[in-house]
């Protein structure tokens, strides 16, 4: 099924080529996958063609997470990043004005969560939410500090590596992608059970974002590029969830 939205055809995520909502080795998938098959409903036009973003809805510090959580009056722990790039549709074409929300864990790899008791400490100046709305160019930025790796109860000794969640909202709420991104050179990719169910290593490879020295800022932080497509042949690998068209 083909959909359409104001920016021309509307191509569906390839489940056959996404991670499975059922993994094995990701204990908390087995629970929440789907027992049944799935049913295929009409989407609706709203689904298609909104929500719009208007940059008026972003406030200050919503791209800085550095600064966010004091609102500028003082810094989070951590080493400092910029985490940007671009999203593009199908077509490589940019996605202007629309909405990039990221959520982390601090530089120690707790999260800011009430069922997160991890050891590592809250940072009293980091909140790990942000926000932004790509320009005219599909291109967006956030500034950060590098979230660190924490263990999870799943098997015996199981370790998330360095990662930001990202949810993208695209054209529509169809087009909406939802996944993470991992930082280049971290040993802990091989052995994570959720990286895992990105089953092609060319797939895996593009929720990895690398080092750009081109971006980085001499005495003040690193840079990452992860550039985000949002459906077709080159498009970023879904977490292993069913949501969105
Ligand atoms: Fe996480």
């Amino acid at each position: 099924m083909t959909e359409t939205s104001d920016q021309g055809p509307l191509i569906p995520r390839n489940r056959a080529v996404h991670p499975p909502a059922y993994a094995i080795d990701y204990k908390t998938s087995v629970p929440r996958s789907p027992r049944w098959s799935l049913l295929s409903m009409d989407s609706t036009p709203s689904e298609e063609t909104g929500p719009t973003f208007g940059h008026g809805i972003l406030g200050e510090w919503d791209n800085n997470l550095i600064m966010n959580r004091t609102r500028g009056k003082a810094p989070a722990v951590g080493e400092r990043i910029l985490v940007h790039g671009r999203v593009m549709d199908e077509n490589a074409r940019p996605v202007p004005n629309t909405l990039v929300e990221i959520w982390q864990a601090n530089a120690g790899g707790r999260y800011r969560h009430v069922k997160d008791t991890y050891f590592a400490p809250l940072d009293p100046n980091f909140g790990g939410c942000g926000r932004t709305i790509t320009d005219g160019n599909g291109y967006y930025e956030f500034l950060t500090i590098r979230p660190g790796a924490y263990p999870w109860p799943n098997r015996a000794n199981d370790w998330r590596p360095m990662h930001i969640h990202f949810s993208i909202f695209g054209h529509s709420f169809g087009q909406r992608l939802i996944s993470q991104m991992y930082f280049e050179g971290d040993p802990l990719i091989d052995h994570c059970p959720i990286a895992a169910t990105v089953q092609d290593r060319s797939q895996l490879d593009r929720l990895v974002a690398p080092l750009d020295f081109s971006k980085s800022r001499p005495l003040d932080f690193l840079a990452y590029k992860f550039d985000i497509v949002l459906r077709g042949r080159r498009q970023t690998m879904f977490e292993n969830k069913i949501e969105g068209m």
